[in-house]
């Protein structure tokens, strides 16, 4: 009897420390601040070391919804200093050297996503490009927004460079990308805050199945 009030406990904790996993999709060009903005910051700027971790640089954290708005004024972009920090060269360029600065395509989700009023937007994005043919120009997409910033040939992250058509190609083959967006078979999690949206996974492994066209 005790055992099943205690497993009954367990239960009800384990199902309230999780989001709720079916979300509405986005409506169209609504940015979702859960699946493409929250990731995207995460990953290049709110790491340990840098906007992240127990000792974030400047006391400043970039890795919640809450942290973020600190340095966002919703409607307004260019006023907001997480936007025009994203221009800064020399010194002050963000991401620091040697890590990479901000593809446009990343720039701009940031953009629209201030500009449609910052909110917490949950939304799932669900515009993907299944229909037709897969192209490398939907990949370049995926890839320009949540990779290109670690991966550039000038500075490549693991030695895996994404700019162009044949550098993705030799990453699938001989680098394991598809493995790493789950982080699996002993490849690291890439992006390294976590999956992609089921989405743009999709837009990569469509791509890949119909034998990486270009
Ligand atoms: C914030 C920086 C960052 C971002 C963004 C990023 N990567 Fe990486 N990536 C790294 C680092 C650092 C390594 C090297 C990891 C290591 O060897 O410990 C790496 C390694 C890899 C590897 C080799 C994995 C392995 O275990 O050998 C692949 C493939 C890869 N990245 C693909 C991607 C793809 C695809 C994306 C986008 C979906 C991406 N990365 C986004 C930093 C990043």
């Amino acid at each position: 009897m005790k055992q099943t009030t205690l497993i009954l406990l367990l239960l009800l904790v384990v199902q309230c420390t999780h989001e709720p996993i079916i979300q509405e999709d986005c409506p169209p060009g609504v940015i979702s601040f859960q699946e493409e903005i929250l990731p995207l910051i995460k990953t290049n700027c709110g790491t340990p070391g840098c906007h992240g971790g127990a000792f974030p640089e400047d006391g400043l954290r970039l890795d919640s919804y809450a942290s973020i708005m600190r340095k966002v004024k919703p409607n307004n972009p260019e006023d907001s200093k997480l936007y025009r920090v994203l221009f800064e060269t020399g010194e002050d360029q963000m991401p620091p050297s040697p890590m990479g600065v901000f593809s446009a395509a990343q720039k701009n989700l940031i953009y629209q996503w201030i500009a449609q009023g910052a909110e917490k937007t949950t939304c799932h994005v669900s515009n993907c490009d299944t229909i037709g043919n897969p192209s490398f120009a939907s990949v370049q997409q995926v890839i320009d927004l949540h990779c290109i910033s670690c991966h550039r040939t000038n500075n490549p992250a693991g030695n895996v460079k994404l700019d162009t058509y044949a550098d993705v190609k030799t990453a699938v083959t001989n680098q394991g990308l598809i493995q790493s967006l789950q982080g699996q078979y002993g490849f690291k999690q890439m992006p390294p805050s976590g999956p992609i949206s089921d989405c743009h996974m999709a837009i990569l492994e469509r791509w890949v199945g119909a034998g990486m066209p270009q």
